[in-house]
């Protein structure tokens, strides 16, 4: 399989950024040094294993971006995606600080009623991530500095730079959870002093322990960890819940494997790996919502905005969500003078982020990540003819497939990390691929034009690639995606700041 497509795949559906790319040669800069030894400090209670397997998850995604001839990432626009699709797929977290572009933020203890989406706010990075610089400061101010050189003096970033930064923020997110249950000690009244490690337990308290760190996690912050009777009460109506049986065995699940009394580090042990889980276990809930969705749409993917609001029928939930929200997300879609509700960024929406740490959010996990994992790994290259990708297309049991020829560019070219090929995914899995708002098309563009600056400075990539060296006149028009996407978000009001 040829790579050399992919230059010409660029230069053709892109024509961005500058015209004259500076033909220099990059220097080692001194800002990689402070990065490396940034995340080995970071990295401290890690274990190898954890950052292999980060790294294996990681791999097919790192493989379809573009690299240049050392196959190194450009450093900006590649690390923040990388490390949003990792999170939104293994444990459907919403990173504070590594929001999606343009997406509502809503702030912890907040109801997405509350959610506003700044009208400039690009994407997040991975340097603002709250939890990194209050965690690890220098690695966030490491991360920074790459983050705002400029490409021509920056560094590139290997496979393994990128799976040692996520499994950093994984490592600091995860011991978020020993906070929690410490207070869960406290408020089952088996300590009283938060500065000193607990000590054992017998297995029964150990369980009751685990089920108030969870129903903490999951009733999100702000948490009154002062009233132990207001607890008791919350779990005692927890208790009657059909929720009960399940969150028990949960727990039941990360306990077992060792009798009688539970020391500290067990307990700990076993909170750490329900933080890893979570995203996973909840997702039933997503399912059962997806479901319920499907009997009520009137076209694949799209309910009705009257029905999603008001179908006596099916009353296994209520969607409540406001008609600001819904259009603030990027959820609702006007077409015809009929407004739908999209069932796929529905679901991925903040609204059902049902966990909430000061950090992040526990969100639906994003399946159509997993999709797009399932094409660059069938791939192992940034796009592929299309005549390839309808193959892969058609082994995903992917509806659309023949629409994937608008996705391509002029030389039948398929390539990822464009609006065009979300844009299809979106219409060939219309309960997994959410329809990808302007800003992430934007923020696609802005991936596309860094890596194609980056490919140019590279005197090794642009010789290999010589033949196919972009010139201005040989821009396209705007692919198709982009007209019709005028007309769907015609109409749609303007947001508040
Ligand atoms: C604790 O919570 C209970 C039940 O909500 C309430 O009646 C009580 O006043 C609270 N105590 C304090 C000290 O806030
Ligand atoms: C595609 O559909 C076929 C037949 O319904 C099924 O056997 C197969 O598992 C499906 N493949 C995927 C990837 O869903």
């Amino acid at each position: 399989m040829s790579r050399l497509f992919l230059p010409l795949a660029l230069a053709l559906s892109l024509c961005a950024g500058p015209s004259h790319a500076q033909l220099m040669r990059r220097a080692t800069p001194s800002h990689r040094g402070r990065l490396q030894r940034a995340l080995r400090e970071a990295l401290a209670k890690v274990t190898a294993q954890r950052v292999l397997f980060v790294e294996e998850t990681l791999r097919a995604s790192y493989e379809a971006f573009p690299k240049d001839a050392k196959g190194n990432l450009p450093p900006h626009q590649a690390l923040p995606a990388l490390a949003r699709a990792y999170f939104a797929k293994e444990h459907g977290w919403l990173v504070r600080g590594l929001e999606p572009p343009g997406a509502p933020i809503i702030a912890p203890g907040e109801t997405y009623q509350a959610a506003k989406a700044p009208k400039e706010r690009g994407a997040g990075d991975l340097y603002a991530v709250h939890a990194l610089e209050d965690k690890a400061p220098e690695l966030a101010a490491a991360l920074k500095e790459a983050a705002l050189s400029p490409v021509t003096r920056a560094a590139g970033l290997s496979l393994a730079d990128v799976a040692q930064a996520v499994a950093a923020l994984e490592q600091i997110l995860l011991e978020e959870s020993v906070t929690l249950v410490r207070e869960a000690y406290v408020l089952n009244g088996l300590e009283t002093d938060m500065q000193r490690l607990p000590g054992s337990i017998p297995e029964d308290q150990a369980l009751e322990v685990l089920l108030s760190y969870l129903l903490l996690f999951r009733n999100g912050v702000p948490i009154d960890m002062t009233n132990a009777t207001k607890h008791r009460l919350i779990k005692e109506r927890a208790r009657k819940t059909v929720l009960w049986l399940p969150m028990k065995r949960f727990v039941d699940e990360a306990l077992e494997g060792s009798e009688g009394e539970r020391s500290w580090a067990e307990v700990k042990e076993a909170t750490m790996q329900m933080a890893k889980q979570f995203g996973r276990w909840q997702n039933s809930e997503c399912e059962e919502m997806r479901s319920t969705l499907r009997k009520m749409e009137h076209a694949p993917g799209r309910v009705r905005l009257e029905d999603f609001h008001g179908s006596p029928k099916f009353t296994n939930y209520q969607f409540t969500e406001k008609e600001d929200y819904l259009q603030q997300a990027g959820i609702l879609e006007e077409k015809a003078g009929e407004r739908s509700v999209l069932i796929a960024n529905y679901l991925l929406g903040a609204s059902n982020c049902i966990a909430s740490s000061e950090y992040f959010s526990v969100c639906c996990l994003n399946e159509c990540e997993v999709l797009v994992n399932q094409f660059e790994a069938a791939v192992q290259a940034p796009g592929a003819p299309v005549s390839q990708v309808m193959q892969v297309a058609r082994e995903l049991n992917a509806s659309a497939v023949d629409e994937l020829a608008d996705a391509a560019d002029e030389s039948q070219v398929v390539v990822w990390h464009t609006a065009g090929f979300r844009h299809w995914l979106h219409r060939a899995f219309p309960y997994q691929c959410p329809r990808p708002t302007a800003s992430e098309d934007q923020a696609l563009q802005a991936e596309l034009a860094e890596a194609q600056e980056w490919m140019k400075m590279d005197e090794a990539a642009r010789q290999k690639w010589k033949p196919l060296v972009v010139h201005p006149s040989e821009c396209t028009r705007l692919p198709q995606w982009h007209e019709e996407e005028e007309e769907a978000t015609h109409g749609v009001v303007e947001l508040e700041v």
